[in-house]
């Protein structure tokens, strides 16, 4: 073989290797990723499951007649800073009166969340947001201090749920 084929050969093999390389390194890159991710919402799923899944069940796939399903509405909410602030109120102070979740009607009592401590219920948040409604991860999270400003806010449950409406209204619904 020539010089010039055996450079060709080896410029070959070393793109080849570092294809692996790279595409290795991307793979572990995406692991540690998703395991922050699930160590970043562990604590939110342990919340859920010691304070919601009584009502929304593992996963937050609702109750029909008795709970709303939580896998879609929550990650429209963190996309915006009226959504966040409904999500944020919801739990904080609870809900009550007729609302439509995926055009099937609930109308039954949240309880408020108020005693949970601010960083609880932002983990409690960002776990319903981006686990459970998969919200991109692009989407920022929900933090403690975004969850104390609110705590000031007291909208009764009429003004929450015209809130969520004009909230969930503002765009079309996602398919
Ligand atoms: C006793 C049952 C019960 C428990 C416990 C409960 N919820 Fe709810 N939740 C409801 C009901 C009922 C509604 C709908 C309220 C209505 O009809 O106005 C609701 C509504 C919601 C909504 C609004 C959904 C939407 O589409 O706007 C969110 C978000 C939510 N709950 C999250 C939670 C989280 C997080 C917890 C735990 C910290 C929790 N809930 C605990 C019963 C419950």
């Amino acid at each position: 073989m020539s010089a010039f084929g055996k450079t060709v050969q080896l410029i070959g093999v070393c793109a080849l290797m570092c294809g692996t390389v790279c595409t290795q390194s991307k793979a572990n890159e995406d692991l540690v990723v998703s395991q922050t991710q699930n160590l970043q919402f562990e604590t939110g799923r342990q919340l859920f499951a010691a304070n919601c899944v009584v009502c929304h069940r593992i996963g937050g796939v609702g109750q029909t007649g008795l709970a709303p399903p939580l896998t879609s509405n929550p990650a429209r909410y963190v996309e915006s800073l009226e959504g966040r602030k409904q999500l944020i109120w919801t739990i904080l102070f609870g809900m009550y009166g007729d609302i439509t979740v995926n055009g099937r009607h609930y109308n039954f009592r949240m309880p408020a969340f108020a005693q949970l401590s601010d960083t609880d219920l932002a983990q409690v948040i960002n776990y319903v947001a981006f686990e459970i409604a998969q919200a991109p991860k692009s989407t920022g999270t929900i933090d403690a201090k975004d969850v104390a400003a609110e705590r000031t806010h007291l909208p009764d449950s009429d003004l929450l749920r015209k809130h969520r409406s004009a909230v969930l209204d503002s765009e079309p619904a996602v398919p």
